[in-house]
């Protein structure tokens, strides 16, 4: 078995306004490097949410243990960090080896696409070479470069989401539904390239998606959600198991 990435014990997270609100706890969840993951519920079950921790953007509540031993870096303990308010080294971190395709696509509509994908590479001043080229030719965007994203297909733009999330060559590749606003025949083609690509770099995928169906064709290993009212009903709590 490969080495342990993320090791996540009792995380606990709240989205509470008065007493009403949404409760995500992990019991425990290990994520081995290189391994496909799938985060599979209904809206609103908290796979943002989850992903979000994944991504040391969101500071959980309660931690008992979070670490994060990235294949190409040293191991980190993140509750540690974020109870002694680390955030540089946190975002350093997120930076060096994390890439992350938001549920919005999230390019930044002033930059061709060719600065849009550079731009993880120029945060860590790292030189410049032909991998941008490579990378966009493999996910069929390389006509595209000198375009704004808004003259994109959104299925271009998907694409384009990922050679921005994998250009600097992270060893942890988070998406987020990154497929969800495409047609089911094309969102296929994209995760299949995607896999593909990320075959052999030594990359661990996790990806939210609230579609079965697509996730067990791909062959992902799937963690269990289960939810459900607490607390007088005031409360949805939501679990990820392994
Ligand atoms: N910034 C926020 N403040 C308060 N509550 C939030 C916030 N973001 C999300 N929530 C709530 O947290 C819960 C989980 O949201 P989350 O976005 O993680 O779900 P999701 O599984 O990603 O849903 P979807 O499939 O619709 O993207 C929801 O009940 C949501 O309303
Ligand atoms: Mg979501």
């Amino acid at each position: 078995m490969t080495a342990i990435v993320y090791s996540l014990n009792n995380v606990v997270k709240e989205r509470i306004v008065g007493n009403v609100g949404f409760r995500l706890v992990i019991p425990s969840i290990q994520i081995h490097a290189e391994e496909n993951i799938a985060l599979v519920g209904h809206s609103g079950c908290g796979k943002s949410t989850l992903l979000d921790l994944l991504a040391l953007i969101l500071r959980p509540d309660r931690t008992a243990r979070f670490e994060l031993n990235p294949v190409d870096g040293k191991p980190s303990d993140i509750d540690h960090l974020w109870q002694r308010r680390k955030q540089d080294q946190l975002a350093q971190i997120r930076k060096q080896h994390i890439g992350y395709v938001l549920q919005s696509g999230g390019l930044l509509p002033y930059l061709t696409v060719r600065e849009n994908i550079e731009l993880p590479r120029r945060l860590l001043n790292l030189a410049k070479d032909d991998s941008i080229d490579a990378i966009s030719r493999v996910l069929g965007i390389n006509r595209q470069l000198d375009k704004l994203p808004g003259l994109l297909s959104a299925g271009e733009r998907q694409r384009v989401s990922f050679a921005r999330a994998l250009s600097h060559r992270p060893s942890i590749l988070l998406a987020d539904e990154p497929t969800a606003a495409l047609d089911p025949i094309t969102a296929r083609k994209i995760m299949a390239v995607v896999m593909e690509l990320i075959r052999g770099l030594k990359i661990t995928l996790i990806t939210a998606s609230h579609d079965w169906a697509h996730v067990y064709k791909m062959d992902l290993r799937t963690l269990r959600q289960e939810g459900g009212a607490v607390d007088n009903g005031r409360i949805y709590q939501s679990t990820f198991h392994d």
